[in-house]
């Protein structure tokens, strides 16, 4: 084999280095000098056989594009589909990212498991008995899923090679280990070696292959940012470990939008698809509790009805305790500050805990009505009738904001048999004989009246 060449550089500046130091001499960051491939041997990573002939690209009208050559290939998981804009493209890159036992195994390997093309799931995590054992409470009955443990891509290369898969799943990049760099697997430039040798093979074969990617305790997916640069699709999976929802999110898409959203539910036979969250993630109780309150939210292109319970109560210490479970505890404090000063209520001495219930997390501003709305409950022990949903956001002098697609927050709410929305007087909306009634409120002491 003819001499791997290799470098050190700085990811910051750029600069080089014939070997590996700590600190950057030009621009003085640490921990930033990392080793790359500058030169490969003749047969390196991926080599197709059809590959002899290198292809010309040739510049083309926009409209004689050809779409039509690109089916999507369907995962047969409706939640998947959706989130990738309606099934994975040939030759693409998909990471999926999430923090440990989150699901990505799970997910990947259902995914495998209900696909009737022959697929090659790549684990450098698990033994192929793990897997199998796995695989025994999703569905065993699939005969086209191949399961190979293997870290070394070369030696995954030559198993791709042999069985011609349609579709490469690899359980996960932070495992691969590439050849030509000596450092080892997990560090920036493993990772950017290994990725690098799989696109190339993707795009040659127009082979589809999901990575799976660790997460930082920051929330990063660990390893270089780069690598989000250089596959074509990132998704998230997240969740509360303690909860059994699960969302898959669409961080960058180059096949489609990144609004959409995929919720699961794991169980003991594996995850299943959401089709219906709104009735999931409301609690049904006879009884009316003081503190809750039901919150109309989007996620993405999807309604979402959430339900927000607050506790207040009188602060036992000096200073007053605020704490927020699946919402941005600053905006909590905010949404307190304005209900201190324009409605009155003294809850400077008061703890005030709020929580999402399901275990997710919303960004929707839409919720706030509902956040005020179920500390005043709280606050004043009434419950709020059962029936009523919220659906704006609140602005610092109190006024009740509009919020977008309400009309479409507005037919959830009704289809799930609520009795009234209330929605901020300056939407625009133009549904008639709704079965809902829709409570214009401009201000935060209209809904005070209304509630209490
Ligand atoms: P896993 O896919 O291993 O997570 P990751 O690859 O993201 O680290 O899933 C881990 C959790 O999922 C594990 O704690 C057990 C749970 N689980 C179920 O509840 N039901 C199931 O059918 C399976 C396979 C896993
Ligand atoms: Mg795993």
């Amino acid at each position: 084999m003819a001499k791997v060449k290799t470098t050190f550089f700085c990811q910051n500046c750029g600069a080089q280095y014939a070997k590996w130091q700590g600190q950057c001499n030009a621009c003085k960051e640490w921990n930033t000098i990392v080793e790359e491939v500058i030169q490969k041997p003749e047969k390196s990573d991926w080599k197709s056989p059809t590959s002899t002939v290198k292809k010309i690209a040739v510049p083309l009208r926009i409209k004689d594009i050809d779409l039509s050559k690109e089916p999507r290939l369907n995962t047969f998981d409706g939640e998947f589909n959706r989130v990738l804009g309606g099934g994975i493209v040939p030759g693409s890159l998909t990471l999926l990212g999430g923090e440990p036992g989150i699901g990505k195994s799970t997910l990947l390997l259902q995914i495998s498991l209900k696909l009737p093309y022959k697929t090659l799931y790549v684990s450098g995590e698990e033994s192929q008995k793990q897997i199998k054992m796995r695989a025994e409470r999703i569905n065993p009955n699939n005969n086209h899923c191949y399961i190979l443990t293997e870290t070394k891509t070369q030696n995954i290369f030559k198993q791709i090679e042999a069985l011609e898969p349609d579709i490469v799943i690899v359980d996960s990049i932070q495992t691969l280990h590439s050849d030509y760099i000596e450092s080892s697997s997990g560090s920036i430039s493993q990772i950017k070696e290994c990725t690098t040798e799989l696109i190339k093979f993707a795009k040659e074969t127009a082979t589809p292959v999901l990575l799976i990617g660790h997460i930082t305790k920051d929330g990063h997916i660990a390893g270089p940012k780069i690598l989000e640069h250089m596959v074509d699709t990132v998704l998230q999976f997240e969740g509360d470990r303690n909860h059994v929802f699960r969302i898959l999110r669409a961080h960058k898409n180059r096949f489609g939008s990144t609004n959409e959203l995929g919720i699961y539910e794991m169980q003991g036979s594996g995850l299943r698809e959401v089709t219906n969250p709104s009735e999931v993630l409301i609690s049904k109780k006879d009884e009316e509790l003081s503190g809750n309150a039901i919150a109309a939210t989007l996620e993405g292109m999807r309604p979402l009805m959430i339900e927000v319970q607050a506790l207040v109560s009188t602060a036992v210490y000096g200073t007053p305790q605020r704490s927020a479970t699946g919402f941005n505890a600053k905006r909590l404090n905010m949404l307190l500050a304005v209900l201190e000063k324009r409605a009155g209520f003294r809850l400077g001495a008061k703890d005030v805990f709020l929580n999402i219930t399901g275990g997710i997390t919303v960004d929707d501003p839409a919720i706030d009505l509902a956040v005020v709305a179920a500390i005043l409950s709280s606050n004043e022990d009434t419950a709020l009738q059962k029936d009523f949903c919220f659906a704006a956001e609140v602005g610092l002098s109190g006024e009740i904001r509009p919020v977008h697609r309400v009309e479409q927050r507005i037919l959830e709410s009704e289809k799930l048999g609520f009795s009234t929305i209330f929605v901020s007087k300056y939407n625009k909306i133009s549904l008639k004989n709704t079965a809902i009634r829709i409570q214009l409120i401009s201000k935060i002491e209209d809904l005070i009246g209304f509630l209490i």
